[in-house]
């Protein structure tokens, strides 16, 4: 994963442009970032290790310019392994990963490497192709062929007018300007300037030369007509507004984001739901948050159209694949449509057979692409690495699928959901104001100097008490855990002591003997329910929402850690280690 960003054009300030757009994409890796300018017949490469954000970095004039920003898998957070890498006349960004790259290297033994990365084995191998009397494309083309893994390749070489990009597996998206093109790992990147655009499919490349861009097929080189496609992203959607961080924006966009994510025509929803009834089997597939809205998902189902779906986070999937057969059902849930854990097991269910079914908040994604039918949850941009909006959006849409099931089965109807999503949604609205901010970030201050922190629920809360763990870990760096509320006395009771703050989901009676058992070993109970039990020494407000308890109680969560990262002194936006899409294995 990481940020990609190019330019060719006739304005003179293509290494500002660049930079600008990469400041937009750095969600995307942002341990250390590189750009490439063209200055006449040199290709000049600026690099530098941490964040873009704060750079004011000045370039020689030029036309046309790339840049990256990186999430490292191979060698260290340096310099000299972040991109562009350039071997003689070659000068390369790359997303992914080169999975055979030790072996290739070994072919080069004719070039001193200055980095630990896989990416510079790809410039060398370029570089001896051309050298070797090829021209970039054939060079290009014969590379990829070498190379096993997902990548999106920019190419610029010395004296050579244009930029090269290549791709099979990870995204890469054509801006289209009167006089300039963009090629950018999202569409933020070029938004500003134009929101026409070309996706770059699998197995493609193409050529970019001020306004021209020349595609064809990456392995046969044969031309690729491609249709110009208008986006109604705005700009507004892809900026932070008023508000601080992109985690809190999306967090306060929920109040319109789960509406959204209903609006889909009954039929095809129907639609949808017959895919499950007709499949030999039914996987819900997901990594990280989005596992955690499938397994949420699980209870919805049982609930309400009396179905048992099977949950698998990505990874683990090989283990049961032997149960993937010609109609089995793998819903994919991932609001990149990026991930490769998700993509891999997508890829090997489809040779099977496998009908595929897809919710995600990129349509154009990897994930939708594979997919036999999509719902997209029209979430607009998450930029913040900790997912919020798409999760709750993603099931909202779940919790209606499970509606349209029960229709298919004769036991409710998609109205029905329906009528419940559009009473939690306005619940929402109401919830999600300043004073409510205010309330949660008093609380933060409360638990802020813990080290560690439980969370229980019971239903489709255990699912969401697992997703808190997730929220709180990655932005507070808070050590985090959710449990089951009954699992609790089966072993981990043994870590609670005095002043350990335990986030309780629910108010039901079971649950409030739960939090009760742990305020007798000193814990501080802090309460997200629709009603405030004596138990709670501090009581978060959520709406009562009539079994869609789950969207409405990950909320309070959500902005909790938000402000324990604020509290810390940390950016919530780009916790570390992390990057926004998981496109690596
Ligand atoms: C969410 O807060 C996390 N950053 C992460 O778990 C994420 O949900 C996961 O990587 C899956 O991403 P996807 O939805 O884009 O597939
Ligand atoms: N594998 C490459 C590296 O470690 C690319 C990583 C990325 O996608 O940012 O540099």
């Amino acid at each position: 994963m990481c940020g990609i960003f190019a330019v060719s054009g006739e304005r003179n300030d293509a290494g500002s442009m660049v930079l600008k757009g990469l400041k937009k994409l750095e969600y995307r890796g942002y341990d250390s970032w590189g750009i490439a300018v063209r200055e006449g017949e040199k290709i000049d490469v600026e690099k530098q290790v941490g964040k873009i954000s704060g750079v004011k970095q000045k370039f020689p004039p030029a036309t046309e310019a790339m840049g990256h920003t990186r999430w490292a898998t191979h060698g260290g957070v340096t310099k000299e392994n972040a991109h562009p890498h350039q071997v003689g006349k070659v000068t390369l960004v790359h997303n992914g990963i080169f999975e055979n790259y030790l072996e290739a290297k070994k072919s080069l033994d004719d070039w001193k490497f200055h980095s630990e990365t896989d990416t510079e084995v790809i410039a060398a191998l370029l570089d001896r192709e051309i050298q070797g009397g090829k021209n970039t494309a054939e060079a290009i083309r014969a590379v990829a062929e070498k190379i096993e893994g997902r990548f999106a390749i920019l190419v610029m070489v010395e004296g050579e007018p244009g930029i090269w990009a290549a791709r099979r597996g990870s995204p890469l998206i054509l801006g289209r300007g009167e006089t300039e093109t963009f090629i950018a790992s999202d569409i933020p990147a070029f938004l500003e300037y134009t929101t026409t655009v070309n996706y770059l499919d699998d197995g493609e490349m193409v050529h970019i030369h001020g306004a021209q861009a020349n595609f064809s097929n990456l392995k046969t080189g044969t031309p690729v007509d491609k249709r110009n496609i208008t986006v109604d992203w705005t700009t507004e959607e892809a900026e932070k507004g008023e508000f601080a961080h992109f985690m809190i924006k999306e967090i306060f966009e929920q109040k319109q984001t789960i509406i959204r994510a209903i609006n889909h025509e009954d039929e095809k929803l129907r639609q949808a739901a017959a895919l499950l009834k007709q499949a030999n089997g039914v996987y819900f597939i997901a990594c990280g948050t989005a596992h955690k809205v499938a397994a949420a998902a699980e209870y919805f189902f049982a609930d309400i159209s009396g179905r048992k779906i099977n949950v698998v986070p990505a990874g683990e999937m090989p283990y049961f694949e032997r149960f993937v057969h010609e109609g089995t059902a793998l819903i994919a849930i991932s609001q990149s449509g990026e991930t490769a854990d998700v993509l891999e097991v997508l890829e090997r269910g489809k040779k099977k057979g496998a009908k595929i079914l897809s919710i995600t908040n990129v349509e154009t994604s990897s994930v939708a692409r594979i997919a036999d039918a999509h719902l997209p949850i029209f979430a607009g941009p998450e930029k913040a690495v900790a997912s919020t909006k798409a999760a709750t959006a993603q099931m909202a849409l779940c919790f209606l699928l499970a509606h349209a099931d029960a229709e298919m089965r004769e036991r409710g109807s998609i109205n029905r959901g329906r009528e419940i999503l559009r009473t939690t949604a306005s619940s929402i609205n109401d919830l999600l104001n300043p004073r409510y901010e205010e309330h949660v970030r008093d609380v933060a201050e409360k638990i802020v100097d813990r080290p560690n922190l439980f969370i229980i629920g019971r239903g489709a809360l255990y699912p969401m008490a697992l997703e808190a763990a997730i929220k709180i870990q990655e932005v507070s760096y808070i050590h985090a855990q959710g449990f089951a509320a009954g699992e609790l006395k089966h072993g981990p009771i043994a870590l609670i002591e005095n002043r350990v703050p335990c986030l309780v989901l629910g108010d039901d009676p079971e649950t409030v003997s739960n939090a009760m058992e742990l305020k007798a070993r000193g814990a501080r109970i802090i309460g997200i329910a629709p009603t405030p039990a004596e138990v709670f020494d501090e009581w978060l407000r959520v709406p009562d929402c009539n079994g869609s308890q789950a969207i409405a109680s990950i909320i309070p969560v959500q902005i909790l850690a938000y402000h324990l990262a604020i509290l810390k002194g940390l950016d919530p936006d780009m916790p570390r280690n992390l990057a926004k899409s998981v496109t690596v294995k």
